[in-house]
């Protein structure tokens, strides 16, 4: 599946690799994306970046409410006759990179938007597209931290790796319900995400390039595309530097 004519629903479009993708689905001929974001403001920004009449609908969502994420993905399908592709992007640090003085406050949000919110969207994902008929997609958008530990954030480490096994679990629905449902997992990538100034990342910075979203929006349309494609997940890992 390409997203030529696709009938799109993006979650985290308002920064980073999210903004990155919509600009590439609008310039990509999409039919309509239906783009959530809980920063209104950066939404509009992004939006007038595009090229006028672009098929783009932007819905303020804090995907952590679990109501106002629902009724954003059944009326963006009711609004467009059907989704071909969900993509689970949102996403947020705890904000510490302190643990274990975090509090746990700021990890269970890490969990809502980065976890919970993925599953509502996979879920629901699955059942509107079931629902018409669609062979559509699902796409997660994980991490590397799935793979490594995270001394300074755990919390995002651990919801990371479980949106990898819950994908990874999801694999069967290909056959049962005609819905590829796989992840991404982006190495470090210079966006608003990211604590550049933090002394905890400086060793990994040091070490390797930053990926920029494109890389990111790239390898997703490549899994997108690739019909043999489900129930996993594909690394985008950073360049290493070569110069010291
Ligand atoms: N940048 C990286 O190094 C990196 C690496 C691996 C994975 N990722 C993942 O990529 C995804 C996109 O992140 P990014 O790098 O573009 O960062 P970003 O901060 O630039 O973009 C994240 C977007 O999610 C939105 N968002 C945050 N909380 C939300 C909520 N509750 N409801 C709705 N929208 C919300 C933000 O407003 C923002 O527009 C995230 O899931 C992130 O964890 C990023």
């Amino acid at each position: 599946m390409l997203v030529t004519n696709r009938r799109i629903i993006l979650t985290g479009g308002a920064s980073g690799i999210g903004a990155c993708a919509l600009r590439k689905f609008v310039a990509e001929g999409a039919a309509q994306i239906y783009v959530a974001d809980s920063n209104a403001t950066g939404l509009a920004k992004v939006i007038r970046t595009l090229p006028a009449k672009s098929p783009v609908v932007p819905v303020e969502v804090d995907v952590s409410d679990r109501a106002a994420l629902e009724d954003f993905l059944r009326s963006a399908d009711a609004a467009m006759g059907g989704v071909d592709l969900v993509i689970n992007n949102a996403g947020i640090m705890s904000g510490s990179d302190d643990f274990p003085a975090t509090s746990l406050e700021a990890m269970s949000r890490v969990i809502d938007v980065n976890l919970i919110a993925m599953m509502i969207g996979t879920r629901l994902g699955i059942e509107l597209m079931h629902r018409r008929g669609v062979s559509g997609v699902i796409l997660n958008t994980a991490s590397v931290a799935a793979f490594n530990p995270m001394p300074a954030d755990p919390a995002y480490a651990a919801s990371k790796a479980a949106i990898v096994n819950f994908t990874q679990s999801c694999g069967p629905i290909a056959a049962s319900h005609g819905v590829r449902v796989m992840a991404i997992c982006p190495g470090v990538t210079d966006t608003a995400i990211v604590p550049h100034d933090a002394e905890w990342l400086k060793p990994a910075l040091a070490r390797v390039e930053f990926l920029a979203p494109d890389d990111i929006v790239s390898a997703m349309l490549e899994v997108i595309g690739d019909e043999t494609f489900f129930g996993d997940y594909v690394r985008v890992d950073n360049p290493v530097r070569t110069e010291p």
